[in-house]
């Protein structure tokens, strides 16, 4: 019998995963569970990480969690037991599936629009690296990393999970029309990868027309892939469409350790009232029933499901308020009652595979630390991101002072528009500059150059930040200024 670590988590945590365990219980699912000690009461025995080592170490051992929501412990400084778990296992791929439910009103059930839209999320890279710095008093700096072999990994499984499931149609969500290298690079990893996927017909979306798009005609859309942050925001506005969180179930795929959880929180407002609605964590649980084969009881489970939403039983958050709610132990023996029974709408056939087992397609080699680009690299000046008051030209002015001969001053920018050596009055200013040398005609220097322009700088102004202006090839590494 298969064994798995089960985290029941805080809040309604413990409530939700008793009556899915009930429901696994009565459906005589092979699994062994093993629990582990995870989550905020843990946080506070003094685990910084939100859990203990002998529960990292079965995670580890078992390769997968299937866990209740956590809280997140208030306060500066400390970090997301549940962000900290999909990073420290590189949980990849983010999955969350949007199904119309019969029983769970929307306006589009009620319109007869079906929706049927996976959400492929990276979940790793982006803003979640929490990578920030007050560069002032008055300015913070955010860290967005989108790499290539992150990128990679998450579009690769979700080609492959959308060619599994016979999608119609993947698209990528992007903003690289203002992100031009970072979302940028998504969207070349993504159509570079399109291409072993000539069968499947792929397109790109900006974000924000994404998501009227998908509130308008959320039929267009079957598979979407999108980096770290708008993945986050689109897979809620997604949930909204069927019903919201507590229909809302999420995966997270990594190459050796997967989670599966429901995307909603522990809800404090009801915890402890019995009242919790379990289906997004029954929800994530089938997709952990499928993802290790067991694809039989899954459809089973799931189909007993379907029945008792369209034959109107219903816990308190959701359903005709005329018929009384169910609480969550009494929604759960409903459920149980069902097996064997068919829905009417959509049943679930028993081979409804389209769960990738990440090793079908893990990089060749090490595939963290390899860049396919062979263009020669070198360095043609620097950003310094300086704190003043002043105004740009007598920025400028001190600036032009240290060009060593070897730079010139090219633009002088304020919160990315630029200043200098044209702007607007109209500009507002904020007290941090990003002052850019480059080398005269673009020869390469060295980072000893750099060092000596940061030295001659330093005199007058405190330098809070520098990222080198790099070449590859004849290809800049850095984006412009808004206006240069
Ligand atoms: P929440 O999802 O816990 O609650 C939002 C609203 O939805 C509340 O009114 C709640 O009662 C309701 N709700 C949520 N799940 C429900 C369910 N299964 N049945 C019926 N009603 C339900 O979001 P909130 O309040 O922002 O977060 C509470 C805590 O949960 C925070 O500490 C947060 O960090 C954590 N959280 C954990 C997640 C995870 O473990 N993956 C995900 C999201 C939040």
């Amino acid at each position: 019998m298969t064994k798995i670590a089960v985290a029941k988590g805080d809040g309604i945590g413990p409530e939700i995963m008793d009556a899915v365990l009930s429901i696994f219980e009565a459906a005589k699912v092979p699994l062994e569970y093993q629990f582990v000690d995870m989550g905020k009461w843990v946080f506070d025995k003094g685990y910084s990480n939100g859990m203990t080592p002998e529960a990292q170490q079965a995670i580890e051992s078992l390769g997968i969690l299937f866990k209740g929501p956590m809280e997140t412990p208030k306060g500066k400084g400390v970090k997301s037991v549940n962000v900290t778990a999909r990073k420290t296992w590189n949980t990849y791929a983010n999955k969350r599936t949007f199904q119309t439910l019969h029983g769970v009103d929307t306006v589009f059930s009620k319109a007869g629009i079906p929706i049927d839209i996976t959400i492929v999320r990276e979940n790793i890279e982006d803003t979640y690296g929490g990578i920030e710095h007050m560069l002032t008093n008055d300015v913070a700096l955010s860290r967005r990393f989108i790499t290539r072999p992150g990128s990679l990994q998450v579009i690769k499984y979700a080609f492959e999970m959308a060619k599994k499931k016979g999608a119609r149609r993947i698209t990528c969500g992007h903003k690289a029309n203002i992100m031009k290298l970072t979302d940028g690079l998504f969207l070349e990893v993504f159509y570079e990868v399109a291409k072993e996927y000539p069968e499947l017909q792929s397109d790109d979306v900006i974000v924000d027309d994404l998501c009227m798009k998908l509130v308008i005609k959320p039929n267009l859309f079957d598979v979407v892939v999108l980096t770290n942050l708008q993945g986050d925001i689109v897979s809620d506005l997604c949930a909204g469409l069927v019903g919201g969180l507590g229909f809302a179930p999420s995966a997270n795929i990594g190459d050796h350790i997967s989670i599966f959880e429901a995307v909603h929180g522990t809800a404090p407002d009801i915890t402890g009232k019995n009242i919790a609605n379990p289906t997004a964590l029954l929800l994530s649980g089938f997709g952990m029933l499928r993802h290790l084969g067991l694809m039989e009881t899954a459809a089973m489970i799931e189909n007993a499901l379907l029945y008792t939403l369209e034959s109107g039983q219903h816990t308190g958050d959701f359903g005709d308020k005329n018929t009384p709610s169910l609480n969550t132990t009494e929604f759960a023996a409903a459920i149980i009652a069902n097996f064997g029974k068919t829905p009417h709408h959509n049943p679930k056939p028993i081979l409804d595979n389209h769960y990738v087992t990440p090793t079908n397609f893990k990089l060749e080699r090490n595939p963290m630390l390899e860049s396919i680009d062979n263009n020669e690299e070198f360095i043609v000046g620097v950003d310094m991101f300086i704190e003043s008051n002043e105004q740009p030209n007598w920025v400028a002015e001190k600036c032009l002072k240290h060009t060593m001969g070897l730079f010139k001053l090219i633009t002088i920018s304020n919160r990315g528009t630029q200043v200098w050596p044209t702007g607007s009055v109209f500009t507002n200013l904020v007290n941090q500059y990003r002052v850019r040398f480059e080398s005269i005609g673009n020869v390469p220097v060295t980072q000893t150059d750099i060092l000596e322009l940061y030295r001659l700088l330093m005199v007058d102004f405190k330098i809070c930040s520098t990222e080198l202006l790099n070449m590859w090839g004849d290809k800049k590494a850095y984006s412009l200024a808004q206006g240069q």
